[in-house]
């Protein structure tokens, strides 16, 4: 372990699946203890096993849902009576679900919105306390490529994503401005393969490795993301390393969002 998060805790929401179980395993592999938290109690706890596995009592699972007051102000508290503070906060849990503006439905709007902003904006408002106890700290949000460029099939998933931009460059300078000593930043990643992008690959039909191919032609190097090529980012994010950024935008997406590929 070479330890570039050493005698940090973060509390990772969504960490039962895909990004934010990659994560929580990244973070404790670089000497974080990590609380694990998700919708799904179960799987949160599937990720906090298999970190336990490796160094024991590295990691604390619970469920949370995070468009939930109480259900923040309970996994806060139980970060701080475990592990004694609270450094980093990584907002990952999310949905994706698709629509343009004529298809999209207001029922379908609202629970974007909820899942993917109210849950930011909860966890980054009710951590704050916990971060500056703890001296300073540093708070991820997982936004998107969609959160910066157009897309007509994404209307409610990339307006929430937008949103989540914006929120961490508001609270970046909130709390330069109060000399919290914390940091927030938001990573955009482009189609990373977790069961989030197999569903929507089942959702276009057909063959899974057919619609990733379709996917990887888009991107300029040429490749859909592994959840390590993220994880990598979250480790800087969430270490000293990074202790002059605030505000800005991780953009992970070989190349996505810089420009036009001319045809010729
Ligand atoms: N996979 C991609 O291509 C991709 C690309 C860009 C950004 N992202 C973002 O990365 C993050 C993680 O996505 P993923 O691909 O790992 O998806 P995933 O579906 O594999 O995992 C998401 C996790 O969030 C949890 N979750 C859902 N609603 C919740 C709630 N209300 N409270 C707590 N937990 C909840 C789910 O139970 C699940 O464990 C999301 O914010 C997503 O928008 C994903």
């Amino acid at each position: 372990m070479s330890g570039r998060v050493d005698g940090k805790t973060a509390l990772i929401t969504g960490g039962g699946s895909g990004l934010g179980r990659a994560s929580a395993t990244h973070l404790a592999r670089e000497g974080a203890n990590v609380i694990v938290s998700d919708l799904n109690g179960d799987t949160a706890r599937e990720t906090a096993d298999t970190i336990n596995a490796e160094r024991q009592g590295a990691a604390l699972s619970c469920q949370h849902d995070a468009t939930s007051e109480d259900d923040w102000n309970s996994a806060l508290n139980l970060c701080q009576e475990h592990f004694g503070a609270l450094h980093v906060l990584l907002n990952n849990a999310g949905i994706s679900i698709g629509g343009d503006i004529e298809s999209t439905d207001f029922d379908t709007w609202k629970k974007l919105q909820e899942v993917d902003v109210d849950s930011v904006f909860w966890g980054c408002k009710l951590a704050l306390p916990f971060l500056r106890d703890a001296g300073g700290g540093s708070i991820i949000n997982i936004s998107s490529t969609v959160g910066i460029m157009g897309n007509p099939l994404t209307l409610g998933y990339g307006t929430a994503k937008a949103a989540v931009r914006s929120m961490t460059k508001s609270i970046a300078l909130h709390c330069a401005r109060q000399k919290y000593n914390i940091r927030c930043n938001s990573l955009h990643p482009t189609f990373i393969k977790t069961p989030l992008l197999k569903r929507f690959a089942d959702a276009v039909g057909g063959d899974e490795e057919k619609a990733y191919d379709t996917l990887r032609s888009l991107i300029p190097l040429g490749d859909i993301l592994d959840p390590i090529d993220v994880t990598h980012a979250v480790i800087y994010l969430a270490s000293d390393e990074s202790r002059m950024m605030t505000g800005s935008e991780f953009v992970i997406d070989g190349g996505l969002t810089c420009g036009y590929m001319p045809p010729i």
